[in-house]
């Protein structure tokens, strides 16, 4: 299998943006400029937004996600939401590991995959999310970062289930810096995290894996970087909150 094969998939990942009515209105333009994609369209929006998004998509190629869930079924954890609250409400994606909550709320390589564990078992489909940092790509360590990141949060996944995951590569010193990494850069670290893939799961399993970049990804460079070979999507933070630039990605990667 090759690229032609894997399908690309293009998922916005709205962060802590858009209140309810916002988020309808932006649905609502989305929508018709991307019917016609030849790729997986995503909306990874906060929990606040879920409910309005699935009604939005209804009847749309739109699939609706959200931005986090917890690892436990549910209990005593102030503030959280588990992940059979999100499938039960029609959630079909979460996204797991995103390095700002690495960054900013204390996730760690365990809790992503205990928390890409829960969404599992609870039917969901994951964008698990890796990367490193600015400090570390200088120092020549991008690989074992990103493949730590990677054996770490597929720990006890099985080869059924990685069919459920999609691999991001987010490069922290690319995101919402409007530095993007090089579309060589890019495919090759991808590449790489597919090589570690099939260390763990056999070249086939790797080869049908849709492996997105983000970070930085706009209406602008969004061609250049889903050519290559190893790039099969994109996760969208800032220009996903823009309709018209969202849909120029989504055909792009619709090509
Ligand atoms: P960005 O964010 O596109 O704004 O860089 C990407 C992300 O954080 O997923």
């Amino acid at each position: 299998m090759n690229k032609a094969k894997r399908q690309a998939v293009i998922a916005g990942n709205w962060k802590m943006n858009k209140t309810r009515p916002e988020a309808k209105a932006l649905i609502e333009q989305i929508k018709p400029l991307v019917k016609d994609a030849d790729c997986g369209v995503v909306v990874c929006v906060p929990y606040t937004n879920l409910e309005t998004a699935l009604e939005a998509t209804k009847g749309s190629n739109i699939k609706v996600g959200a931005e986090n869930c917890h690892w436990a079924k549910s209990g005593a954890f102030t503030g959280e939401i588990s992940a059979d609250m999100l499938a039960e409400m029609g959630v079909e994606y979460v996204v797991i590991g995103h390095s700002e909550r690495r960054q900013y709320f204390g996730e760690t390589d365990k809790t992503v995959n205990q928390r890409v564990r829960a969404a599992l078992d609870a039917g969901l489909k994951v964008i698990l999310c890796v990367g490193e940092l600015l400090e570390q790509r200088e120092q020549g360590i991008t690989e074992e970062v990103c493949g730590m990141q990677t054996k770490v949060a597929l720990c006890g996944v099985s080869k059924e289930e990685l069919s459920h995951i999609i691999i991001a590569y987010e490069p922290v010193w690319a995101i919402g810096t409007g530095k993007t990494a090089t579309a060589e850069q890019a495919d090759e670290v991808n590449g790489f995290i597919r090589s570690v893939v099939a260390g763990l799961y056999g070249e086939d399993a790797a080869q049908a894996l849709t492996i997105q970049y983000g970070g930085s990804m706009n209406a602008k460079n969004a061609e250049e970087l889903l050519s290559k070979e190893h790039v099969d999507g994109g996760l969208i933070g800032g220009a996903s909150l823009k309709a018209e630039d969202f849909s120029i990605i989504v055909k792009a990667a619709s090509k």
